[in-house]
């Protein structure tokens, strides 16, 4: 069907197109990665920006290599390498929340998403994050960009907030068990270099034949936000 003769060309696209980023396998790679990595990387992500997260957590994995090495950090110590990065809370929750992957599972995390959101600093989305970057599970990671390309593909009406479950359940039907990992990466790549907010390439999508955006050509419409 179309979604999965799309899937198969959006992740071509990913194996020539991926970014390299510190917490992340190479495309198309099954070695695991390092889930303490990729929870770290991924609640930095959640405040800021790619690259200015990167030199962060390139000095958080210095400092600290594993969950055990955070777990037993000063909390002082541990605040001030997070300044610059804001919310103090989310310091604060991934330091409680290494100190029970370490206490509960003897560092080793969960490689579901039900037990990992029990762990402080994960929600939905770090939960999905972890499960398919670091464990390779058909997990539904969803965040902003993965909204925006459903938004478009489907040429969603309904406005933002209210059309998150709706996106929710759409990109639902393009997770799968193959090159489960892969996916949410590719897709979170195409949004930020192609299925831009602005300005978006659809002349380099790989997606643009199955985007009922593009065929209305209305993409930047998507997705909708009601005027403030
Ligand atoms: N934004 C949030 N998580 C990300 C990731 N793993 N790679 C790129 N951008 C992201």
């Amino acid at each position: 069907n179309d979604v999965s003769r799309l899937r198969t060309d959006l992740l071509s696209w990913y194996d020539l197109h991926a970014r390299t980023l510190p917490w992340r396998r190479a495309p198309g790679k099954k070695s695991t990665v390092d889930p303490y990595a990729v929870w770290l990387s991924e609640v930095m992500l959640q405040q800021t920006t790619v690259p200015h997260a990167q030199p962060y957590f390139e000095t958080f994995l210095k400092r600290w290599p594993t969950v055990q090495d955070l777990a037993q950090a000063d909390d002082g110590e541990v605040m001030a390498a997070w300044a610059g990065l804001g919310y103090y809370s989310r310091a604060r929750n991934l330091l409680k929340g290494a100190r029970m992957v370490v206490s509960q599972y003897q560092g080793g995390f969960p490689d579901d998403e039900i037990s990992l959101l029990k762990i402080p600093s994960f929600g939905p989305y770090t939960a999905a994050a972890v499960a398919a970057f670091a464990f390779d599970k058909p997990a539904n990671v969803v965040d902003g960009n993965i909204e925006r390309i459903m938004s478009r593909i489907y040429a969603v009406d309904e406005s933002m907030p209210a059309a998150k479950p709706k996106l929710k359940a759409l990109a639902a039907q393009w997770v799968s068990e193959d090159r489960a990992a892969d996916w949410p990466q590719a897709l979170m790549d195409l949004a930020s270099g192609v299925c831009r907010p602005k300005s978006p390439k659809c002349g380099e999508c790989p997606l643009s034949e199955g985007c009922l955006a593009y065929e209305l050509d209305q993409a930047e419409r998507y997705p909708v936000r009601l005027a403030k």
